[in-house]
């Protein structure tokens, strides 16, 4: 039996992500969690024809249980909870609100669903990750294979967006592409890693196109900000790409397979590839070395079984440069989420 429950389904990200989930094979069970119009979005997905059952609970739900009720027997918790940036705003801007709304969430995983995979969408990914971490840590169940920020939609838009610039006709399909994004999920400490990408794209010879696309990619979620002009960030591509690494962390919890997908992880010295990480970080970075980054991980049966800390050692001069700048940023981040729940 595979209990998945989504944590801000009432949501912009929330509705979408649901629905995809309704009609994913291998959940058994849907629960819905949200502290409002949760009811509408659960009977609504419940009248569609596939095998997964969906249940709905809102956190007032008998004398506020509803967040335990939610989450009993979960195997997988995925969370879009909290405020979407507005113009004007960054994702750091949304800290104070959101820290405080991971916090309960991680508080409420840890004593009803300890062993669950926890897979975490609300921003700033930067430092709310630290903050579920610090949490589970204080409860004394935290498992570093099972915490996941969900950094997908930087792959997800590299891919697209160097598809566009492509001028081989072959390349000019997103699905050609498989973009590693490293470093963060804000702004300059996301990273992509065009120069060791397969296919490898001629057009980006050229120092100016590369900046272009870099730039384009650390601050494509402002594209949708400014589209929206008020009405939230990036829903519908968040809830693809969402969809998109559970389903890869799900695939592989069968053990039939393991696969390779980028998240903003703890890099935990017990899984192969963290120390690797962390050394090349701190040669890159000349600071202390880093506790979280986005890393490509080798998804298993247990979580993540290996962090491919050999992408670190390919990257040119220009990523280098890059990445020292991610980890400036990202060292601030990380600190701040750490001490909320310090
Ligand atoms: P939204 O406002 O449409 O939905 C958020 C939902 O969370 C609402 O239904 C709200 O009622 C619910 N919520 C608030 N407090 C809650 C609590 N304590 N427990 C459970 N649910 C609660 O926002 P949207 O657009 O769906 O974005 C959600 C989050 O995802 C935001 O933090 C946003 O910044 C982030 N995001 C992350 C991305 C990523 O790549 N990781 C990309 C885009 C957005």
């Amino acid at each position: 039996m595979v209990k998945v429950t989504v944590c801000g389904a009432a949501g912009g990200i929330g509705q979408p992500l649901s629905l995809m989930l309704k009609m994913n094979p291998y959940i058994n069970e849907l629960s819905l969690f949200d502290v409002v119009n949760v009811p509408g979005v659960g009977t609504d997905l419940s009248h569609i024809d596939t095998d997964t059952k969906v249940t709905y609970h809102l956190k007032s739900d008998d004398n506020n249980t509803g967040l335990s009720q939610a989450l009993k027997d979960s195997n997988f918790v995925i969370i879009p909870a909290g405020v979407p940036r507005k113009p004007g705003m960054t994702r750091d801007d949304l800290f104070k609100i959101n820290a405080g709304i991971c916090s309960e969430l991680a508080t409420g995983i840890a004593e009803t669903c300890p062993d669950a995979a926890v897979l975490v969408i609300s921003n700033p990914v930067n430092s709310t990750v630290p903050v579920f971490a610090e949490v589970f840590k204080k409860k004394g169940i935290f498992n570093p294979r099972k915490l996941f920020g969900v950094t997908t939609l930087d792959s997800v838009r590299a891919n697209t967006f160097i598809s566009e610039v492509a001028t081989n006709e072959a390349d000019k399909a997103p699905s050609a592409f498989n973009i590693r994004v490293v470093g963060g999920h804000s702004g300059e400490t996301i990273v992509p890693l065009f120069s060791v990408c397969a296919p490898h794209v001629y057009a980006l010879e050229d120092e100016k196109k590369i900046d272009a696309l870099v730039h384009r990619v650390q601050y494509g979620g402002d594209e949708v900000v400014q589209a929206k002009n008020g009405a939230g960030s990036a829903t519908l591509s968040m809830a693809y790409a969402g969809y998109k690494f559970l389903h890869a962390v799900l695939a592989a919890s069968t053990g039939d397979t393991t696969i390779i997908e980028s998240s903003y992880v703890y890099l935990d010295d017990s899984i192969p590839g963290a120390k690797e990480t962390k050394e090349i970080i701190k040669g890159l970075y000349g600071g202390e070395s880093l506790d979280y980054f986005a890393m490509p991980v080798v998804l298993s049966k247990e979580g993540i079984k290996e962090i491919k800390s050999d992408i670190l050692s390919r990257v040119n001069n220009k990523e280098k440069e890059l990445l020292k700048i991610c980890c400036k940023t990202l060292a601030g981040n990380i600190a701040k989420g750490a001490s909320f729940s310090q």
